[in-house]
């Protein structure tokens, strides 16, 4: 089935917090904290995959001058490793190229899967914050990607 990639609205914040939940409990993030980012539209940019069944995916990234970041990046379980989080996150970085020169995210320790996806778009770990999930209290691995020489800079003139 085919997946495009679009803008999360706030109509879609049942299905992205199902997701969340599904992935990522006990350390979900809350419809409010997913509202308070959807405000923020000159800062933030969230997207959700679509398939003919509806919400198989979705990312956030938070981008200001200086430093974007990824914030959250799932894909729903019987549609992972078929290209989904790798679509996300380019879109993802092409539009964090576009604002900042530097993108950082964190990820749990133990991914491996999500450690390798973001090392192959030229992630590196710099850190290690202890404990840094709650409840859970998993450690995460701090990873930074610099912007490709030859990628744009700053925003496009409408
Ligand atoms: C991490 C995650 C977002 C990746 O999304 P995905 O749609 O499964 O990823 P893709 O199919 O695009 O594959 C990503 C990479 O993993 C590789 N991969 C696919 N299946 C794999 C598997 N079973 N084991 C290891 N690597 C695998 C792919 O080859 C691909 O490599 P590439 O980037 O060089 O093309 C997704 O697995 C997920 O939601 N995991 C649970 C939530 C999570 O961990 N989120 C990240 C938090 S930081």
């Amino acid at each position: 089935m085919s997946v495009d990639l679009r803008t999360m609205t706030a109509d879609d914040l049942p299905s992205v917090l199902a997701l969340e939940e599904d992935l990522f409990a006990p350390d979900t993030w809350t419809a409010s904290m997913y509202r308070d980012e959807l405000r923020h539209t000159d800062t933030r940019h969230y997207l959700v995959a679509v398939d003919g069944a509806g919400i198989v995916g979705w990312a956030g990234l938070i981008a200001y001058a200086d430093e974007a970041h990824v914030s959250t990046i799932g894909v729903t379980r019987n549609r992972q490793g078929q290209g989904i989080g790798g679509r996300l996150l380019d879109a993802l970085l092409a539009e964090a190229d576009r604002r900042s020169p530097v993108v950082l995210l964190e990820v749990r320790a133990d991914n491996e899967r999500a450690i390798g996806l973001y090392e192959r778009r030229g992630f590196a770990a710099i850190g290690r914050r202890p404990r840094y999930y709650q409840p859970s209290g998993t450690d995460a691995l701090v990873m930074r990607r610099e912007r490709p020489a030859g990628a744009t800079g700053g925003r496009e003139k409408p």
